[in-house]
């Protein structure tokens, strides 16, 4: 919510200030009676119109559009001026309007952020505010914030370090809370972490708004988020906050910090690895078999792949195996080859995954050696599942898994086509990004996309719900779980891993409730446990539909 007035109580605003704030505008469908009543007469046409009408023109206007990153820019706009009818518009056709407030959309919106800036939105923490950081936060003008989305613009989607010019990324994850999962928008606050930035191009850039230098060192870094975490929980009491898009190492280490201590997840690594789950159940209920029993080999051995690795062991340990015994079921390839123990090279959380093989540099080889059942691609680096490389996987096993996650498209490391045909189309394939339908000797396929935004909305209504003291990866694996469950056998004949995403809000819907369930059985949850549960979710779930002047639903000013 971006409330720009210093009012105490938002139920006395009147005039411009109160169409001004976007939570509570509603513009031409302000009735006589309200218009009179908060002096409005005079400022709007005289027509009243309800939300729908709204609705009609809005979409009018969109289709008058040239280009998604404009159809971005309109919305962007909406959601400054009138939030209900932004949600209306987002909510009524998801599988259009994802792609544009979110990825792949929004990424262009980040590297053009600079240039199309036009007011600010959310808070900018610089890291020349360390020692003042309460001071900082204390200047938001809502008292109930329930998360923070927070990055550092560290890594981007596939845009790398690109500092500031995130800022469009806690936005449009914090907008998909709402649009997703029925989180509602008033307690949530994007939060760009300015810590300089490695891109010198950027720095150099006469209309980059970021601080021009390089980031910190990690001590000084930690320094500084220490800091950060204690001054949420202070001005913010019970406050989630959400990492999205820092460096890679700086995300493994910051949740390893943080994650016993302070209310957070990271939904590169959390959401990605729950995601990714979410697929692998529903592909091993096509085929058969347990994860535990499964061989897991992942191309690339970064935040994604470590991330996505820690919660599959997990995942195979509430099936019964030790976490050693399960680490051995997963092996990784990076840039330098296969992860083994005569690499001088590797991190703390690659070690686990180095097992006794001869060293190769060589995908083919290890796919013949290793005998994968489920290959996962997050290596950044596009067209390396090759045509041996899918056969190779298909030799060994009737059902190959083969999950090619790096994005955007030209970065995926086989497509759709590709991966039905040299499989013959046996493969149970999804992507990091959509592909079109495909159709192989005959048939069908519908690619599933492992799309975070399945998961991590979902999850965040639970914790909305529920205000848990800590967030655990087992809340994560229910809701892959809860995912699975909602693929209808009809999608998964045509080889889809994930529900449709036209029904995305009633599928996280439901798997918020599943999270909040476990969130009870794991005395976790601080409100107590309702009677029942789906009235109660239903209940506090956000609807587009206006609201009296005033309504105690909405967060108060400070
Ligand atoms: P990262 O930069 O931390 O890791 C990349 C890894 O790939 C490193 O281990 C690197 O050594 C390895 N690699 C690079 N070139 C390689 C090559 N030629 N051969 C083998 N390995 C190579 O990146 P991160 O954050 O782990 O993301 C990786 C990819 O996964 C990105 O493209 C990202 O877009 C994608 N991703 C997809 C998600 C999804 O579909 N839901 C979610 C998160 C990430």
């Amino acid at each position: 919510m971006k409330d720009t007035t210093n009012t105490t109580d938002t139920s006395t605003l009147q005039g411009l200030p109160l169409l001004d704030h976007p939570g509570l505008n509603k513009d031409t469908a302000f009735t006589q009676e309200e218009r009179a009543k908060h002096g409005l007469i005079g400022l709007l046409p005289d027509a009243v119109e309800d939300l729908d009408r709204q609705f009609q023109r809005a979409m009018r206007q969109l289709a008058q559009k040239p280009s998604p990153i404009e159809e971005y820019i309109f919305l962007n706009g909406l959601y400054e001026y009138n939030e209900t009818l932004f949600f209306k518009v987002v909510m009524s056709d998801p599988k259009r309007f994802l792609p544009i407030v979110y990825d792949p959309t929004v990424a262009e919106a980040c590297t053009k952020f600079g240039h199309i800036y036009r007011r600010a939105q959310g808070m900018y923490l610089s890291i020349k505010h360390k020692g003042k950081v309460k001071e900082v936060l204390k200047n938001w003008p809502i008292k109930d914030v329930r998360f923070i989305c927070a990055s550092s613009g560290g890594r981007i989607l596939g845009l790398g370090d690109i500092g500031t010019n995130g800022m469009g990324i806690p936005i449009g994850k914090l907008q998909l809370y709402t649009a997703c999962a029925g989180v509602p928008p008033d307690g949530l606050l994007p939060l760009l972490i300015d810590i300089g930035t490695t891109n010198q191009p950027l720095r150099d850039d006469p209309l980059y708004l970021g601080l021009r230098q390089p980031p910190p060192s990690s001590d000084e870094l930690d320094n500084f988020v220490d800091e950060f975490m204690d001054a949420v929980q202070e001005v913010f009491p019970g406050c989630c906050v959400h990492f999205e898009d820092w460096k890679g190492t700086d995300a493994l280490r910051l949740l390893a910090r943080y994650t016993t201590k302070y209310l957070c997840y990271n939904d590169d690594i959390q959401g990605t690895a729950s995601v990714v789950i979410a697929g692998l159940v529903t592909a091993l209920q096509i085929k058969g078999g347990k994860l535990k029993d499964q061989k897991i080999l992942f191309f690339g051995a970064g935040s994604a792949g470590i991330g996505i690795g820690n919660m599959i062991v997990t995942a195979m340990t509430l099936e019964g195996l030790s976490k050693e015994d399960a680490q051995k079921q997963v092996s990784m390839f990076d840039v330098d080859g296969l992860l083994e123990p005569s690499r001088k090279d590797l991190n703390e959380w690659q070690k686990p995954y180095a097992h006794p093989h001869a060293p190769t540099k060589d995908l083919h080889e290890a796919v013949a050696s290793l005998k994968p059942n489920i290959l996962i691609g997050v290596s950044t680096v596009g067209g390396t599942f090759t045509q041996a490389v899918v056969e190779e996987m298909s030799k060994n096993n009737e059902r190959p898994i083969i999950f090619a996650l790096s994005n955007p498209t030209e970065k995926a490391e086989c497509t759709a086509q590709q991966a039905y045909e040299w499989s013959d189309g046996k493969a149970l394939f999804a992507a990091g990004v959509q592909f079109p339908e495909v159709n192989v000797h005959g048939k069908n396929f519908e690619p599933g996309q492992a799309n975070n935004f399945y998961v991590f909305p979902a999850v965040a209504m639970a914790v909305y719900l529920t205000r848990p003291k800590r967030i655990t990866d087992e809340m994560f694996i229910a809701a892959a779980h809860a995912l699975a469950e909602q693929v209808s056998s009809v999608e998964r004949e045509k080889g889809l891993l994930f529900p449709p995403q036209r029904d995305v809000f009633t599928v996280e819907v439901a798997t918020a409730m599943k999270v909040a369930r476990i969130i009870f059985e794991q005395k976790l949850a601080t409100v107590e446990e309702p009677a029942d549960l789906v009235a109660w979710t239903e209940a506090q779930v956000y609807k587009p539909a206006y609201k009296p002047i005033g309504h105690e639903a909405l967060n108060q000013t400070r």
